[in-house]
């Protein structure tokens, strides 16, 4: 196997090489007892506290809980996957590398080579014009000099119009198999992009490792992406940089934007300094990338809930990696392609200006947005979710933020303040990791909810109609994961659609997949499925019943002026009626 081949070279590099020589060119370390210490590069942190340990020969990040050899910090520092990293290693300490596994890093030539034929060809079929893939182009308004920019293509409706030609070009089946240009049926191989619009995907070393087709017209789904294979890793890759990214350090930021045709369109557009993450949700790993190049980042998704969702995401990875995050939704046309279409370049800069929120004011604003503050209950609901908030920030951030949010909403900087800094003001500098979590405003997802949010999704893959019945306990749905698959199926439904597991995957991205797959495996239904789903219900009403309580509890608490009014007699009661229940 060949991960013999490298884990007999990842030895022959730990007997050769210190990590202490790995890691102090890039990281300053000092001496501390019999371990070294330094500011932990994978984190945002003033106060160091990434250890090296020269014994022991790993590292390890109190911070952020980082932890590996010199292969993992190689890994992570140069943003390079497994084979990567051992070779950039075997080649910098002079290890050399049995040959079946040198073997590996020429072994990806070939797949690249395929790639670039099969780019050629969907370039030649675009640029012949006067078909569908260039009529297409046309009416999305893609100019000849963008389509040649980015190397865009098109592959026609037909079953074997590249298979043919690259086999012509000597690319045997097999690879084409493995790069996901072509699909296997039997012994016969077909086109897997057809009737699209290929977008070649193309790392900064200018590598082609994949693509994504985008259907011309309606269908399903509507962009395809290859699947990841020796040479592509989506997680570790983002559209258009190769392009983009000269232009991202001359600006100074980068706009992160959702989809190939917003890097296309806004690129097109005179808005050159953007990029995107490819078709899943922003990575450590891409945030890093994107931080050789910058520091500064303005998230410009659609203004949808999915957009919303993945900019909340996106600013926790971004700001854990170190960058300066703001947020900005257009407001008129559903993505920043449709809008510099509409506006042009000037008005979207402008808008980037005046109407990009920095982070913090826009995930306060999305608080602000779900309560009335002129109701108790919601106020301290409010107030809560603004100390989640704060509670990540640096203390000279936090400080500001606690007396804008104070001034703006007419709450008492000083309960904000002493929330946010504990009592006595112990709690500075936190982990990153524990900050990211804090960050959302629904924390901390416990096994048992998430046991339950599995059986739930499991029941509803057994029966579409639990799907109904589920309506009334949407809480019970807490990971983005299972909010993104109930919504996929919630789409499904509305469209009036028979329950179809296929197209329903279509709809999900890798996260999401992998989810499903865990709940259908982890779950096991004892046979009666009625009896789960009952308990389902039931302890979704009892964790409300004690949510409430607490509530009642925290208001009473800070009620003090108020005593003996209608709204706290009510309360009074209810509390005492929700207490009485649970003894039942
Ligand atoms: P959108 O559906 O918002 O695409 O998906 P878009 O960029 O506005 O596309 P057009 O303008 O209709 O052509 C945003 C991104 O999500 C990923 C793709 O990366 C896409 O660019 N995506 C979307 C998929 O990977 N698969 C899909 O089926 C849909
Ligand atoms: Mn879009």
């Amino acid at each position: 196997m060949a991960q013999n081949s490298y884990s007999a070279a990842v030895e022959e590099l730990k007997s050769r090489c210190n990590i202490l020589d790995v890691v102090s060119p890039v990281v300053p370390l000092k001496r501390a007892g019999s371990n070294y210490k330094g500011c932990c590069p994978f984190h945002k942190e003033k106060t160091p506290s990434f250890v090296v340990s020269e014994s022991r020969q790993t590292f390890h990040c109190f911070g952020c809980g980082a932890h590996g050899d010199i292969v993992g910090f190689t890994m992570r520092y140069y943003n390079l996957s497994f084979p990567e990293a051992v070779e950039k290693l075997a080649e910098q300490y002079g290890v050399q590398i049995e040959s079946d596994f040198a073997d590996r890093g020429k072994k990806r030539e070939p797949y690249y080579d395929a790639n670039v034929k099969a780019a050629r060809l969907f370039f030649k079929a675009i640029a012949k014009g006067r078909n569908e893939g260039y009529g297409y182009a046309e009416r999305r308004g893609l100019s000849p000099e963008t389509i040649k920019t980015f190397g865009i293509g098109y592959a026609d409706k037909e079953w074997n119009s590249l298979t043919a030609e690259l086999r012509k070009e000597g690319v045997s089946a097999d690879m084409m198999v493995e790069l996901g240009l072509a699909s296997q049926k039997g012994d016969r191989i077909y086109d897997k992009f057809r009737s699209r619009l290929m977008f070649p995907i193309i790392n900064t070393q200018g590598k082609i490792i994949g693509f994504g087709g985008r259907i011309i017209g309606e269908g399903e789904p509507k962009y395809l992406n290859s699947p990841e294979s020796l040479v592509f890793l989506k997680k570790n890759n983002l559209y258009g940089l190769n392009v983009t990214r000269s232009e991202i350090q001359k600006e100074g930021f980068a706009i992160l934007v959702e989809g190939y045709m917003d890097v296309v369109g806004l690129y097109q557009g005179g808005v050159k300094n953007v990029t995107a993450s490819l078709g899943t949700a922003l990575t450590e790993q891409q945030a890093r990338l994107l931080s050789r190049y910058t520091k500064k980042v303005v998230l410009c998704y659609d203004a949808d809930a999915a957009g919303v969702k993945a900019a909340l995401r996106g600013i926790d990875v971004l700001r854990a990696a170190g960058m300066d995050v703001s947020v900005l939704h257009v407001d008129d046309g559903k993505d920043p392609d449709e809008y510099i279409k509409k506006h042009g370049r000037d008005d979207f800069i402008k808008l980037i200006n005046e109407k990009a929120l920095p982070d913090v004011d826009y995930k306060i604003k999305l608080i602000a947005r779900k309560y009335d503050v002129r109701d108790v209950a919601q106020s301290v609901k409010f107030f809560r979710a603004c100390v989640g908030v704060l509670k990540t920030l640096p203390p000279v951030e936090a400080e500001i933020y606690i007396k804008k949010i104070a001034a703006e909403h007419g709450i008492s900087e000083g309960a904000l303040r002493s929330e946010v800094t504990g009592e006595g003001g112990a709690q500075q500098e936190r982990p990153a990791a524990e900050s990211i979590k804090a960050a959302a405003p629904a924390a901390e997802i416990s096994e048992s909810d998430l046991k339950l949010e599995k059986t739930l999704i499991r029941l509803i893959m057994l029966n579409s109609s639990y799907y109904e019945r589920s309506k009334d306990i949407q809480e019970a749905f807490v990971s983005d994961e299972a909010v993104g698959l109930k919504n996929a199926f919630e789409s499904q439904y509305s469209e009036g659609e028979q329950f179809d597991l296929d197209r329903l995957k279509d709809a999900l991205d890798d996260e999401e997949l992998e989810y499903l797959a865990s709940a259908m495996k982890q779950i096991q239904l004892a046979g009666d499925d009625e009896k789960a789903f009952e308990d389902c219900v039931y302890r979704i009403e009892e964790k409300r019943r004690k949510a409430r309580i607490e509530e009642i509890k925290d208001i009473l608490s800070m009620a003090f002026g108020s005593a003996g009014s209608d709204e706290i007699n009510a309360l009074t009661l209810e509390l005492s009626e929700l207490s009485q229940n649970k003894k039942r």
